[in-house]
């Protein structure tokens, strides 16, 4: 069994990464703030997964959750171009910084979405893993 972090694992791409990591029977911890994720996505994982509540903005949260894991699947973002047009400061203070810090696990993988293009380190475990494959 390994253990993996998900960031934004309230939200769409994360909460089904969870529920098919939990499927797998992996140890799966969650990040997420609830800015645009649902309490009921997390709702259905109720006793088989560790939630920490919390922004990915911040160092001492991201090292604290990223302590002990061995795959990261960063998803916590703020993926709507219109919001990137409207906000570009929060948008690119998330999904900037935040991917850089969630990155600092080697075996991290990450949605690149619609609102930012960033290229990840990978190793030979990230590239067989089904996951992660490039
Ligand atoms: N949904 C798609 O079809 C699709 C397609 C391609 C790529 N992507 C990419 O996948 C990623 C996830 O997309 P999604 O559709 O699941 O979005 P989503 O909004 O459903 O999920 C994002 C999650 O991140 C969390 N989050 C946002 N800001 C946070 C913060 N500061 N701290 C902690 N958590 C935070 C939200 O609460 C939410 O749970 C994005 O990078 C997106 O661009 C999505």
């Amino acid at each position: 069994m390994a253990h993996y972090l998900v960031t934004g694992g309230a939200g769409f791409i994360g909460s089904h990464l969870v529920e098919e990591l939990l499927r797998r029977g992996e140890k799966v911890r969650i990040l997420d703030n609830f800015s645009t994720g649902k309490r009921e996505n997390v709702d259905a994982f109720a006793g088989r997964i560790e939630l920490i509540e919390g922004d990915i903005r911040s160092h001492h949260i991201v090292r604290e959750a990223v302590d002990g894991v061995d795959f990261v699947l960063h998803q916590g973002a703020l993926p709507s171009v219109p919001r990137s047009i409207n906000d570009p400061i929060t948008t690119n203070e998330v999904n900037v910084p935040a991917h850089s810090m969630c990155s600092t696990r080697p075996k991290t993988r990450a949605s690149s979405g619609s609102s930012m293009l960033l290229l990840l380190p990978f190793t030979a475990q990230t590239r067989n893993y089904p996951f992660a494959r490039v």
